[in-house]
């Protein structure tokens, strides 16, 4: 029996891949959701907008398991906001906090309920890099503190969708060297992990642009093949949610020495990340002060 414990299986690509993997034998899945999951999933609540919530959700994924280890774990929700002035109850900018904090949480606080080869996969996006030419505004830095109290950036981008953007993209970055710091982390060598970044590409169909404005958001909702027929490199939802579950399922591994995996026309391929992902210094600094933001009085 495998045991996989996931975050965003409610919706988008992340249900498909959920469905995918509830599919398939001797499987058990645990979904963080803040609303139905899957049927034959097992739902945890959680709200990735709340460390507490966070807390809660590891100690219940750790009850509910027993004396089982984690053989993949799936970390996929995201949300990518209006502007960048909106804080959690913890008084951080939302997407760096659902996207990168409580995932960086997560991971930590599961990390010993891991197997031995265990998958460890999180979802980035390809909006991370300015050389993919994306819609949204590249990320300038790492730096946590400023992500997560942007009003303290001396460089804040003023107009609100430009913010957000940004906000996202910077997010999707932590998300690589996030990647990269838990995959040089001492007990991650020792148990011979498998750590992942994976992005879908650009998956029209998907909820993902819920607070965008009406028009875009209904295109993006409901047109998926159209804008597919139009623009090549999208991803259809069924690709991005059956390589996820790939993936999770460990039927789908990384050539030696990669770790990023992005799907382009439906076919995941392997690559570099943007060059400020590949800088150890920003590694370091995020992981450390990642640590602090989430309250872990000594960070290693
Ligand atoms: N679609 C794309 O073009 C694209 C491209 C690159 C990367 N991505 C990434 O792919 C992942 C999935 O996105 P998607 O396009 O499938 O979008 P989606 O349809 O909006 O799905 C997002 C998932 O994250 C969950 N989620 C969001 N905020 C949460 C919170 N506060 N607490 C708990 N769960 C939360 C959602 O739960 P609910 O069901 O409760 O809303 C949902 O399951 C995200 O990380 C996104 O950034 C997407």
């Amino acid at each position: 029996m495998r045991t996989i414990v996931m975050t965003g299986g409610t919706s988008g690509f992340g249900e498909l891949a959920a469905r995918q993997v509830l599919a398939a034998e001797d499987v058990r899945l645990l979904i963080g959701a803040r609303g139905p999951a899957p049927t034959g999933a097992e739902s945890i609540p959680v709200d990735l907008t709340s460390l507490e919530s966070v807390r809660a959700f590891a100690e219940s994924v750790s009850a509910q398991l027993g004396d089982a280890e984690i053989d993949a774990l799936v970390l996929n929700a995201g949300v990518n906001g209006r502007d960048a002035d909106e804080r959690t109850p913890d008084g951080y900018e939302t997407a760096f906090a659902v996207n990168h904090l409580a995932h960086y949480l997560l991971l930590r606080l599961l990390l010993p309920r891991l197997a031995r080869g265990a998958v460890v996969v999180l979802t980035t996006s390809g909006t991370h890099d300015p050389a993919e030419g994306a819609m949204l505004p590249a990320p300038r830095h790492a730096n946590a503190e400023l992500l997560a109290h942007p009003e303290l950036d001396p460089e804040r981008d003023a107009a609100p969708r430009t913010a957000a953007g940004r906000a996202y993209a910077s997010s999707k970055l932590c998300t690589i060297l996030t990647v990269r710091a838990l995959a040089a982390q001492p007990e991650a060598t020792s148990k011979n992990l498998s750590v992942l970044a994976y992005d879908p590409g650009p998956t029209p169909g998907t909820g993902l642009l819920r607070n965008a404005p009406a028009a875009g958001r209904l295109v993006w909702r409901t047109c998926g093949p159209v804008l597919r027929r139009l623009v090549r490199r999208f991803t259809s939802k069924e690709a991005a949610g059956g390589t996820l579950a790939a993936i999770a399922l460990g039927d789908v591994q990384p050539p030696d020495g990669r770790y990023y995996g992005a799907v382009r026309r439906d076919e995941l391929t392997w690559r570099e990340p943007s060059e400020l992902a590949r800088s150890d210094d920003a590694r370091d600094a995020l992981w450390r002060d990642s640590a602090s933001l989430v309250g872990f009085s000594r960070p290693s």
